[in-house]
């Protein structure tokens, strides 16, 4: 199991994911404190912790924090897996935004719901989104066009992908990225994904002890958002 937000990647993804319709969307959520868990290199946290919000982030890669912290140098900011999730404070919200069946075993995603839930406060809410398309990965090779861009820096990256296997009992595939960049760096870096539906998710969220679920549109048609209430007596949240 494994992700692939290391060195260039972690580089494209600071150079390229800077901002996003989530920063507005989920904004009616937040009540602070607040979690970015996965906060990756910062695209939501860093636009709500320069309004001022007190927002904390966390993130299995350590490449990825390091590019956070360059933006939010204050923000405290930690390297852990979702599953092993225990922070300094508890929140009145967490997002988790792109970041759940990401390089992890499904015993470990299920765990990592559980510590989600027990990082809120009671009456806390969870916003959880989650890519959900009809299953259909393919082992393939890497393609021929590579994904090309330049940095600000005026660094080219370029992107190939290989599906490697695809497991379709258990709704996971890996893949593997190789990046070359125009000063000479080749890498590659694997990631284990696994998909995971409404069907599965809104019982696991309430065995996980939330007591209300409500499952509402992303921003994309693919992205359903879970909104996940820990039983408590916080105010309602905007509807
Ligand atoms: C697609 S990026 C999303 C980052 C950020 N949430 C955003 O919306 O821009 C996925 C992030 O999840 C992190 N990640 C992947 N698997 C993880 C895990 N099991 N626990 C914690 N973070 C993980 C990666 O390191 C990466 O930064």
């Amino acid at each position: 199991m494994s992700t692939w937000h290391y060195g260039l990647m972690a580089d494209w993804w600071a150079a390229f994911n800077l901002d996003g319709p989530e920063v507005e969307v989920y904004r009616p959520y937040l009540r602070e404190p607040v979690l970015d868990a996965g906060c990756g290199n910062g695209r939501l946290l860093v636009p709500w912790y320069r309004e001022g919000v007190d927002i904390d982030g966390c993130d299995v890669s350590a490449d990825m924090i390091a590019r956070c912290r360059d933006a939010a140098p204050d923000a405290t900011l930690w390297v852990t897996p979702l599953h092993e999730l225990d922070p300094p404070r508890r929140y009145r919200t967490v997002i988790c935004s792109g970041v759940f069946g990401l390089g992890s075993t499904r015993a470990e995603d299920e765990q990592a719901i559980a510590r989600l839930h027990d990082a809120l406060e009671p009456g806390g809410t969870l916003v959880l989104d989650n890519e959900e398309r009809e299953w259909k990965w393919k082992p393939r090779d890497w393609g021929s066009e590579p994904e090309t861009r330049t940095t600000p820096a005026g660094l080219d990256i370029s992107l190939w992908s290989r599906v490697d296997w695809v497991d379709n009992d258990d709704h996971c595939v890996h893949l593997t990225i190789r990046a070359e960049a125009s000063d000479g760096r080749r890498e590659e870096h694997g990631l284990t994904m696994r998909w995971w539906y409404r069907e599965e998710i809104v019982p696991l969220l309430e065995r996980s002890g939330f007591d209300r679920v409500e499952v509402k549109p992303g921003v994309e048609e693919r992205i359903v958002v879970y909104v996940a209430s820990r039983d408590g007596d916080l105010q309602p949240l905007p509807r």
